[in-house]
C-alpha cells in the first residue's frame, strides 16, 4: 500500500488544495489530507471547521481520508505508515520555505521523502491567505473555492 500524507493548515481549502490531491491520488494508493492544529497561527476556521469542509470535498475523492495532527509531522507519518509528505509548489517564492521543510522533515526522519506537485497554471496565483481576503472585502471567490467554503466565508465575513 504507498500511502502519503498531504499535511497543510487548509484554512480553509481551496480548488488548489483539491487540484494536488487529485493529482497524489493518481501516484499513491491512498492520500490522507492531514489537518495541523497550527493553534499559534490563529486560523480563521477552527480545527473542527477545516475538517468538516475538507470531508465535504476531498474525503469525496477515492482513497482519500481526513485526519488531524499536533506536533511533529514526520511522527504523524511515521504512525500513518506513510512513506512521503506532499507538497504544492506554486511558484518560486514557495521554493525557499518549502525546500527547508522538506529538508529538515528528512534529518529529523530519512525515511519520508517529500514529493511536490505542481497545481493546475490557473491555481498558481491561489491561496488560502488570497482567498480569504478576497471575501473579507466581499470579493467573488466562487471560482477559487468550493461551494461550501464559499458559504462558509460569507458566514463569516457577513
Ligand atoms: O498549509 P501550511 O500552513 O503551509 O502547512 C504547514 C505545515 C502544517 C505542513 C507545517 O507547518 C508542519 O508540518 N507543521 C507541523 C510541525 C512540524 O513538523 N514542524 C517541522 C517541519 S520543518
Amino acid at each position: 500500500m504507498r500511502r502519503a500524507i498531504y499535511p497543510g493548515s487548509f484554512d480553509p481549502v481551496t480548488n488548489g488544495h483539491l487540484d494536488v490531491i487529485e493529482r497524489a491520488r493518481k501516484l499513491f494508493d491512498e492520500v490522507i489530507v492531514a489537518v495541523a492544529h497550527n493553534d499559534e497561527k490563529q486560523p480563521l476556521f477552527s480545527l473542527e471547521e477545516r475538517l468538516e469542509l475538507l470531508r465535504e470535498t476531498a474525503a469525496k475523492i477515492d482513497h482519500v481520508r481526513i485526519a488531524e495532527f499536533n506536533g511533529l509531522l514526520v511522527e504523524f507519518a511515521r504512525a500513518q505508515k506513510a512513506g512521503a509528505v506532499i507538497r504544492g509548489l506554486r511558484a518560486v517564492s514557495d521554493f525557499e520555505f518549502e525546500f527547508q521543510m522538506a529538508l529538515m522533515n528528512r534529518k529529523l526522519d530519512a525515511a519520508v521523502e517529500t514529493i511536490f506537485l505542481m497545481p493546475k497554471e490557473e491555481y498558481t496565483y491561489l491561496s488560502s491567505r488570497i482567498v480569504k481576503e478576497i471575501a473579507r472585502l466581499g470579493g467573488d471567490v466562487s471560482s477559487l473555492v468550493p461551494v461550501c467554503v464559499a458559504k462558509a466565508l460569507s458566514r463569516k465575513f457577513h
